[in-house]
């Protein structure tokens, strides 16, 4: 057997292998530890190490896998631009008491020859599964590949890709894989912006727009919660409202409910009102809940 590989950011122990990610994990298990994994891109920001510090919460070591999924862009996409950072991602692994860095090569997480993929279902059509073809498969193999790969005990995943954590869920849930998935609430900036790695591509002027989106989605939560306007009003609304704060093109406002993420017609049970919308080239996505009136 291959002795662990030793390798090192700053104080941070890596491993780049499937071999050598599930012996440290092991050895963890054989000493009593449970392990929490969280699957992430890289270009860490404080939301990222908010699922860091939960997996900690629940578990006695983290383990954090950088991995920019190429299965998961479209060919439009901005694959070749989304930002990498090991050293920097490392540096910050540090402080959020994560125990290991995953970081495999695309070599090692698609082989030669690789072809087998996991499907999704209805929960991944709609909403941004029908903007972003093939999105959800992509995630949902990689994590899939992920998941067994590390044999954590609990992942922890950020709601604010809220269609995705459900995705996982159902994927986690219909082949079987023993592991707990843990929803983490999003992390926002002072002004609301959802924490994003792709908030990095705004301009200032953009940057300066952005926070509407948030904005907006908490004032329709509210006046439906109040039961002040029909659904179908608000979502039009809601639309209007990004259009004139100034973004350019607005792929959909929503409100669904929190099973199946199909739409309400009537907050008559509890929701999630979810929005994706463009600043120029940037594709913003964010969500709340909604709550029936009284
Ligand atoms: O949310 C992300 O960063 C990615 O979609 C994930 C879950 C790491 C899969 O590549």
């Amino acid at each position: 057997m291959k002795r662990n590989s030793g390798e090192k950011i700053g104080k941070l122990a890596v491993v780049r292998t499937v071999a050598d990610l599930r012996r440290h994990v092991a050895a963890w298990h054989r000493a009593g530890d449970t392990v929490a994994l969280v699957p992430t891109m890289g270009a860490l920001h404080a939301g990222h190490l908010a699922l860091v510090t939960r997996g900690k919460e629940l578990c006695d070591r983290a383990v954090v896998s950088i991995f920019v999924n190429p299965t998961q862009f479209g060919p439009n996409d901005d694959f070749t631009r989304y930002p990498r950072d090991e050293a920097g991602d490392a540096a910050k692994l540090v402080r959020s008491r994560c125990d290991l860095l995953y970081a495999p090569g695309v070599g090692e997480m698609y082989p030669a020859g690789f072809a087998t993929t996991v499907t999704t279902g209805a929960i991944a059509e709609r909403l941004d599964g029908h903007f972003r073809p093939g999105h959800f498969a992509g995630v949902a193999t990689v994590v899939t590949k992920l998941l067994l790969q590390a044999q954590a005990d609990v992942a922890c995943f950020g709601e604010k890709d809220y269609q995705q954590l459900h995705v996982i869920h159902r994927c986690v849930c219909d082949l079987d894989i023993a592991i707990h998935i843990e929803g983490v609430p999003t992390v926002r900036e002072p002004d609301g912006l959802a924490m994003s790695s792709r908030n990095a591509y705004l301009t200032p002027p953009q940057r300066a727009i952005a926070p509407a989106l948030h904005r907006m989605l908490r004032s329709t939560a509210e006046r439906l919660g109040r039961g002040e306007t029909s659904v179908a009003a608000a979502m039009e609304a809601a639309i209007a409202e990004l259009l004139r704060a100034g973004f350019s093109k607005i792929d959909y406002v929503e409100t669904c409910d929190v099973q199946m993420l199909l739409p309400l017609d009537r907050v008559d049970r509890p929701g999630r009102i979810l929005a994706a919308a463009w600043l120029g080239t940037t594709r913003l996505i964010d969500n709340v809940p909604v709550l029936p009136a009284g």
